[in-house]
Formats: C-alpha cells, sequence, structure tokens
C-alpha cells in the first residue's frame, strides 16, 4: 500500500505589512477590536502580486527544498478562491512558470478548507498509484476582493500563499486519516466573486459584485460547532487519542474560535498552533503558511502527528490525522 510522505514545507507572502493601525486610517475601526475578536493584529497584501506569482514562489521553494527536477513533477493542485483568471488555472499558470511540462495541473476551489481537500486529492492519486508526487498549494489574494467600507469583513483577511511537496512511499506516514464535509445550503453565509448570468440576449446585468461578504455571527456559530465534531469523528476513525496528538493545526481564522475548539474536545490550548496574529485569515493558504512555519521553527520534526483542520465558506470542512 502507498502513502503519501511531505517531504518539503514552503510559504511566499507579500512584503507589504498593514497593522490594525494602518486600517484605523481608512475605515472606523481599531487595533483593540480587531485584536480582542479575532486575535489578528496584521496582515500581508499584494503590493501587485497576484494568486500565481505567490503560488509560483512556493513551488519554486518546494522545488529547491525537495531537490526535484520540474520535469519529475506528476501533479499540481492549487486550492485557491481568488485566481487571477477563470481561466487558464492558477495550477496552469504555475505550471507554466516552473516548466512541469510533464504534470497535471488544476484548481480546487474549497476556500478555507481547499488545502485540506487539495491534499485529500493528491493523496488518492498517490495512493492508488496514478501518480507518485504532488505539489499542493494554497494560494490566496483575498485583499483584491475585500470591501474596505465594510468594517466587519475587511479587517479579518490577509493575502499569501504556502503549500507541500508530497511523495509516494510504502511507510506508513504522511495522511493516516481524514472527516470532510460540505453544507451548500448555509452557502450563502460566506460569499464573493459573484458572476451574474448576463448575456446579449437577456436583460440580466453583468455588473458584479465581487466583494466578500460575510454573516459573522453564522460563520462563528458554523465554526464553533463543526470543527469540534470533525475532529472528534476523526480522531474515533483513527483510533487516536489526545495523548497521541503531538499538535493541531487549525484554519487561522480567528483566535475565539479556536479557543471553544480547544475546549469542546479537550485538548489543551498548548497543543494548538496559532499564526493569525501576523497573517489574519489568508483562507487556503493558512493552514500551509502555519504548517511551514512550525516546521521551520522546529515544533514539527520527522515522526510528528497531528491534526489539521479547515473550514469556510461553501460551507465547506475537513480535518485529517497526518504524521511527518
Ligand atoms: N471595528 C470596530 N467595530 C466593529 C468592527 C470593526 N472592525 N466590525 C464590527 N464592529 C461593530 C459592529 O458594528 C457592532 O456594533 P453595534 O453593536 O454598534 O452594532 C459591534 O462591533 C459588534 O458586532 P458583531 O458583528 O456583533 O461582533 P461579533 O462579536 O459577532 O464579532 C466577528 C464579529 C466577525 C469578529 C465574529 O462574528 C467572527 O469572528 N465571526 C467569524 C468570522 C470568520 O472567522 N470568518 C471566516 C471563517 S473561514
Amino acid at each position: 500500500m502507498y502513502f503519501s510522505k511531505i517531504i518539503a514545507t514552503g510559504a511566499c507572502v507579500p512584503d507589504m505589512i498593514v497593522t490594525n493601525d494602518d486600517l484605523a486610517k481608512i475605515v472606523d475601526t481599531n487595533d483593540e477590536w480587531i485584536s480582542s475578536r479575532s486575535g489578528i493584529k496584521r496582515r500581508h497584501f499584494s503590493k501587485g502580486e497576484n494568486t500565481s506569482d505567490i503560488a509560483t514562489g512556493v513551488a519554486k521553494e518546494l522545488i529547491q527544498k525537495a531537490g526535484i527536477d520540474p520535469l519529475d513533477i506528476d501533479l499540481i493542485i492549487v486550492a485557491s478562491v481568488s485566481a487571477d483568471y477563470t481561466t487558464p488555472s492558477t495550477a496552469c499558470l504555475v505550471q507554466g512558470n516552473i516548466g512541469a511540462v510533464n504534470a497535471v495541473a488544476f484548481d480546487v476551489g474549497a476556500a478555507c478548507s481547499g488545502f485540506i481537500f487539495g491534499l485529500s486529492i493528491a493523496d488518492k492519486y498517490i495512493k492508488s498509484g496514478v501518480y507518485k508526487n504532488a505539489i499542493v498549494i494554497g494560494a490566496e489574494v483575498l485583499s483584491k476582493y475585500l470591501d474596505f467600507e465594510d468594517r466587519g469583513t475587511c479587517v479579518l483577511f490577509g493575502d499569501g500563499a504556502a503549500g507541500v511537496f508530497v511523495e509516494r512511499t510504502e511507510e506508513r506516514t504522511g495522511l493516516l486519516a481524514e472527516e470532510m464535509g460540505s453544507d451548500g445550503a448555509k452557502g450563502m453565509a460566506l460569499t464573493g466573486g459573484h458572476s451574474p448570468a448576463g448575456n446579449a440576449f437577456n436583460d440580466v446585468t453583468r455588473q458584479a459584485k465581487r466583494e466578500l461578504y460575510m454573516d459573522g455571527r453564522a460563520i462563528f456559530d458554523f465554526a464553533t460547532r463543526t470543527v469540534p465534531k470533525s475532529v472528534k469523528s476523526l480522531m474515533e476513525k483513527a483510533g487516536v487519542t489526545v495523548d497521541d496528538l503531538d499538535f493541531v493545526l487549525p484554519h487561522q481564522a480567528n483566535s475565539r474560535i479556536v479557543e471553544i475548539i480547544s475546549r469542546k474536545l479537550k485538548i489543551p490550548m498548548d497543543k494548538f498552533y496559532m499564526n493569525m496574529d501576523e497573517y489574519g485569515n489568508t483562507s487556503s493558504a493558512s493552514i500551509p503558511i502555519a504548517l511551514n512555519e512550525m516546521v521551520e521553527k522546529g515544533i514539527i520534526k520527522e515522526g510528528s502527528v497531528g491534526v489539521l483542520t479547515g473550514f469556510g465558506a461553501g460551507l465547506t470542512w475537513g480535518s485529517m490525522l497526518i504524521k511527518f
């Protein structure tokens, strides 16, 4: 039986840092409100880099760290809800930029769960023997979708990209168990990039409202109800207890959500990793950005076992047990 071993992690975030105080200069908010409600203090915003640019930065770092020839890459998956174009996909743009001419490349749109969904797909291709390796990236330039007059939303998000290079192995490692779900009936609680069906023969306006809209309370309730259930069910399925886990890495949306998840699961906060103070909510990039940071800081080492759990628009959620 094959498994997908995580060989390398990488990240690429725009240089421009926007603090809560910077935001308070253009929208009616303040550092105290933002940090006490969300744990966010800063975020990185694009200076003009688009999603494919930062995703390409990640791919180049992964190639270098994994020591792989781009010609040997089989699969490139980019999870994103903020692509440069509707088509070509961001994954195809990355493929072109790195010269991975033998790879199959496509995008996955599952918002803040996107990296989890993407990694799950890559794992299935590898487990089934179809491909021997894959690059999986979460990449977002969400700032281009923010309504800077909507203070309830624009203060929460940031831009960034990160990912992993995974490779086929027969060693029992990588993605060991997963639990995923979706609830499309509640999808309107978090929307963005609406594209109306106007054409030359109907009277529908083509004027799109691209900006993110969020019912913050509904999303807060969804996350604090669904994520604990998802992680609990994952742990039962995998037959692991809290003591078996070296870390829990949740989607970096909001520190209050993470604290409630910790309480409900009876998993101590010191097992949870958080860095939303530095990046805000970068949607599909948040888990791999944190993962890369944990590897670089030596928090995750060879043999570490932990849970990744994502949740967000769609609505979607997904938890996975991984071993490094
Ligand atoms: N600065 C200052 N005040 C703000 C503000 C801001 N940036 N945004 C909203 N407010 C105000 C509101 O206008 C409201 O004022 P009012 O009482 O005078 O009407 C007050 O703060 C409380 O707003 P409310 O929306 O009730 O706050 P909340 O406690 O629900 O917190 C969120 C709002 C968005 C932080 C919270 O709902 C949340 O974290 N939701 C989840 C969001 C998320 O993580 N989304 C992504 C998931 S992938």
